[in-house]
Parts: structure tokens; sequence; C-alpha cells
């Protein structure tokens, strides 16, 4: 790993309790998980997506900004680099004014971001589902990888974690950040034992109290266990774990599921689609959350697991 880059990775994980992101969700992470992630000890990311408008989006950088001290935890952005993505070019420019430490790439290259993110001292890491694009988003100047495995919520890998680890590990010596289905903190400490840098968590905190979704969605997760879901194209043209209850309600056939939908973001990602707002997802990590939390709580739970997993 290049010098300068490993020498920030200490940096952020010198502010962490535990090498843990609360990974963005859609629709899901606003910037009070966020805050209170990095609060907690973890690092805290939110898709821009998320916020309806770019004065939104303004808006929540300034509240997490302003309420992320240096001694929590860093705070990253997810951004959506796909060329069909409209709002590209203006969530750019606040990432120049607002210079999160860290930018995770989704659904598009790494190059788009890298100039700018560079330019400041922060790092590029690149969401990626398989070796031929880890290597395209290494190839495009991202200096760390998001390997996103089987049993993810949201869109899901489906590489088993521990070959693709492996896999990626035979050409690739930065740093890496693992996710899907990592719920504990045991399963966190696995994930450093296994080569990677960070462990990504999205399910764990997707039914927390500062989770920006419905009631209905929050008793969906605690009911839901890894049986419950559907692995389907049909949503949003990505192959996305789904809490089958919310595909019902949404009178979706096994037929449709099984259709595979066209991937576009040149729409407004929040008008009235059935994608996300009323099919709900989940990761395999599902059944193990059964009661409300705070993101605290779980970050409490996630540290002693940690510390447990080391004596073991
Ligand atoms: C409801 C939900 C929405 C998600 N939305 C996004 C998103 O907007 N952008 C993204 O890069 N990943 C998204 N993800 C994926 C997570 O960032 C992360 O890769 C995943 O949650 C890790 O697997 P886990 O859920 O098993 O912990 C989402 C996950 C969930 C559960």
């Amino acid at each position: 790993m290049p010098q300068d880059t490993s020498a920030k990775i200490a940096a952020l994980k010198g502010r962490m309790r535990l090498p843990a992101i609360c990974a963005p969700m859609f629709l899901v992470t606003g910037p009070q998980m966020v805050i209170q992630a990095c609060k907690s000890g973890v690092m805290g990311c939110f898709p821009a997506t998320n916020a309806r408008s770019m004065d939104d989006l303004r808006d929540w950088l300034k509240q997490i900004a302003q309420a992320v001290r240096p001694a929590d935890a860093p705070w990253a952005l997810n951004m959506i680099t796909h060329n069909s993505y409209g709002r590209f070019a203006q969530e750019l420019e606040l990432v120049a004014e607002f210079k999160p430490a860290l930018v995770i790439t989704a659904l598009g290259g790494p190059h788009r971001v890298t100039e700018v993110v560079h330019s400041y001292g922060g790092l590029v890491f690149a969401d990626v589902n398989s070796p031929t694009f880890a290597r395209k988003a290494i190839d495009k100047g991202a200096d760390g990888l998001v390997l996103v495995c089987a049993g993810a919520g949201g869109h899901t890998g489906e590489y088993a974690m521990m070959p693709f680890i492996d896999e990626v590990r035979s050409f690739f010596d930065g740093p890496l950040v693992v996710g899907g289905g990592i719920g504990s903190g045991r399963a966190v400490r696995a994930a450093e034992v296994l080569g990677a840098d960070f462990a990504y968590l999205g399910t764990r905190f997707l039914a927390t109290d500062e989770a920006l979704i419905g009631q209905a969605y929050r008793q969906m997760v605690w009911d839901s266990t890894m049986e419950d879901l559907i692995a389907s194209r049909a949503i949003t043209g990505a192959l996305g774990n789904w809490m089958r209850a919310s595909v019902e309600a949404a009178g979706l056939t096994s037929e449709t599921m099984q259709a595979t939908a066209k991937i576009d973001f040149s729409q407004d990602m929040h008008a009235g689609s059935k994608a996300w707002k009323h099919v709900w997802s989940a990761g395999q990590g599902v059944g193990t959350i059964t009661k409300p939390e705070s993101v605290a709580d779980v970050v409490a739970a996630l540290v002693q697991e940690y510390g447990e997993g080391a004596r073991l």
C-alpha cells in the first residue's frame, strides 16, 4: 500500500473505536445516523442521493461537519458515479466544499471524483462486487475498495466473502472494506483476520432509532430472518435482497421478481417508484435484529463483541 495511503488509514482508524463503517443505505441513512455513528466510534456514511434536493444536501453536510469533531470517528460520503446520474456535478462541488475524509463511489467508476478528493487529501474507495470490477476500479485510481459480498442488504454481491477477499488480496494490497452479512463485533474481528481493514455494516443499523424508515419497515426487520428474503433484479435492475413480506404487500408476483429491470439513475431518485419505498431491503444478517436500538446501542454491542472476539 502506498505510504501516504497507509498513513491516512492509520489516522482514520486512530479516531475509531473499532474498524467498522455504518454503511450508506438509500432512504434510510440521514445526518443523525451519521453523526451518532461517528460520536459512538464507527465511521458514518450516507448516500448523497438521500437528500432530496441540493439545498437539503448542503444542509445535511453542514449539520454533519459541525457536529462531528476531530475526536469523533470520521464521516464519509457515498456517491453514485454512474453516467446517467444527473446530480453528479453539483454533488462533487459540495464534496470540494465539505471535504469528507472518504468518498465511496458506487454504480460507476471512481475516476470521476479522484482529482477533487485527492486535492484536499481525502481518500476514494470504490464499491465493487467482483474481482473484475475491483481491477477496473484500481486502474481508474481508487485508493481502496469496498467488496460487497453475498448476503448484503441493498444491492448485494454474489461472491462469498472469504474467497472474494483472497482473490482481491492476490492483486491488491491497498485498503479493503468488506460487507455482506456482518452483524456482530466478532464478525468485524473475523473480517480483519481475513485481510480486510474495515467492516461495512448496513443491515445491523437498518432498524435503529435514527434510521429514516417508518415503523412498519422496522417491524418487518425485527420479524424477518434470512429465509424471508428474495434476491432479485426486478426492482432496480441490479441484484438486491428484498424482504418477502414487502414484496407481497407491493403486489409483486414471483414471476415479476424473476424479471430484470433497466438500470437508470437519470430520474429523480425519490420520485414515485416502487423500488425501495414500497419494497424493502435487508441483508442476510436480518435475523439477529429483533428489538428497538439506537445507533449508540448497536456500536456499544459491537465494541463489546469485538473485544470478546479478540480473546477467542
Ligand atoms: C436498505 C438498504 C439500502 C442500501 N442503499 C445503498 C445505497 O444507497 N448505496 C450503497 O452504496 N449501498 C447501499 N446499501 C448497501 C450497504 O451500503 C452495504 O453494502 C450493505 O448493507 C452491507 O451488507 P449488510 O446489509 O449485510 O451489512 C444499502 C443497504 C440496505 C440494507
